[in-house]
């Protein structure tokens, strides 16, 4: 029984996401959350003639617990695209302590309804909300690392898409996996376009084209908050990324393991993650490649920081930022 919960399933992130699990013929339950709308996205998506039984589930009143917990009992697998996207004249601080609060209640009602659930978390800063995802589960007392997934998907959907851009003739988005490390904004973000599938293609670029495209996956959801033009940022684009590493995890529940890049807590139970984490200066969270099995993370795929030697400045840096991102999602729950 796959039971999958969107927790903010009737925003511009949710509905889509939601549309595409809907579709995915391993889920048996399809179980939406939102705070507006959610009845009508609901039942929209349950004409759809797939086989993933669909509820929906909006409180009555802010003080209303009982829909989330009914949204989230018996649930194997949340996502949580829930929040406000960033509007013009909102500052960062304004999105965090928004976001930061709504991603705290939800955890809350996830470890007291679906402790054991694996758990993706989309709303932004995500660098941030991992964290307190993980302290808020950790308080009580249900925290697993192996289970608690940042989703960084999207900035490796727009590494692969951006290098075979530059490349027409001779190359296609899906000819490439770039592993894409460190965090989920700016300068966190590392493709490691020296190693793998796209050495060949990187290496023929000049120093100076690299640089673009490197700024290109780390600012590429600059693109889509322009050419939107005060409506919000990107929502398809991050729907199908969600998607992506949700599939991932349902695949791995009855077939053999999977291999993708997720944010996660570097927690010493994880095979590679003590090995990592002395890669990256003791931070606790980072982005790597992980194996995913039925039981959630079985290994940490560290040993590519070691070979990307040409990415080493960039990695620096993004050390250097995670370290405040982290500590300021800790801070958020322990004050
Ligand atoms: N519980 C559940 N849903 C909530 C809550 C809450 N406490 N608070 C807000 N929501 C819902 C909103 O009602 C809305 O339907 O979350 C949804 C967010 O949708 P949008 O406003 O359309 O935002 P979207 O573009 O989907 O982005 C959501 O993802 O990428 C991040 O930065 C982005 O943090 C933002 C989040």
């Amino acid at each position: 029984m796959v039971k999958v919960t969107v927790l903010g399933a009737a925003g511009g992130i949710g509905q889509p996401l939601s549309l595409l699990l809907k579709l995915n013929p391993k889920v048996d339950e399809l179980s939406l959350f939102d705070v507006v709308n959610v009845p009508g996205v609901g039942a929209d998506l349950s004409h759809i003639s797939t086989d993933a039984k669909t509820d929906s589930f909006l409180p009555s009143s802010k003080e209303d617990k009982t829909a989330l917990g009914n949204a989230l009992k018996g649930s194997n697998l949340v996502v949580i695209p829930a929040g406000v996207p960033r509007k013009p004249g909102m500052t960062r601080d304004d999105l965090f302590n928004i976001n930061a609060s709504i991603v705290r209640d939800l955890s809350q009602g996830i470890a007291e309804n679906a402790p054991d659930a694996f758990v993706l978390v989309i709303s932004n800063p995500v660098n941030s909300t991992v964290p307190i995802v993980a302290e808020t589960l950790k308080k009580n007392g249900v925290f697993n690392p192996k289970k608690l997934f940042g989703v960084t998907t999207l900035d490796i959907v727009r590494a692969n898409t951006f290098l075979a851009q530059l490349f027409p003739s001779e190359a296609k988005p899906t000819d490439f996996n770039v592993r894409v490390v460190g965090g989920h904004s700016g300068e966190t973000i590392v493709p490691l376009y020296s190693v793998g599938e796209s050495k060949k293609f990187y290496e023929k670029l000049s120093a100076e084209k690299k640089k673009e495209l490197i700024h290109r996956v780390q600012f590429g959801g600059d693109e889509v908050v322009q050419a939107k033009n005060g409506a919000g940022s990107a929502t398809l684009s991050m729907a199908y990324a969600g998607y992506k590493l949700a599939e991932a995890i349902i695949t791995a529940q009855s077939s053999s393991s999977v291999v993708e890049c997720t944010f996660l807590n570097l927690d010493s139970s994880i095979k590679g993650a003590a090995e990592a984490k002395k890669l990256v200066k003791d931070l606790e969270y980072f982005s790597l490649p992980v194996k995913i099995g039925a039981n959630g993370i079985e290994e940490v795929k560290y040993d590519i920081l070691n070979e990307a030697t040409e990415e080493k400045q960039l990695l620096d840096v993004a050390i250097d930022q995670l370290t405040k991102n982290i500590e300021k999602g800790v801070a958020f729950i322990k004050k």
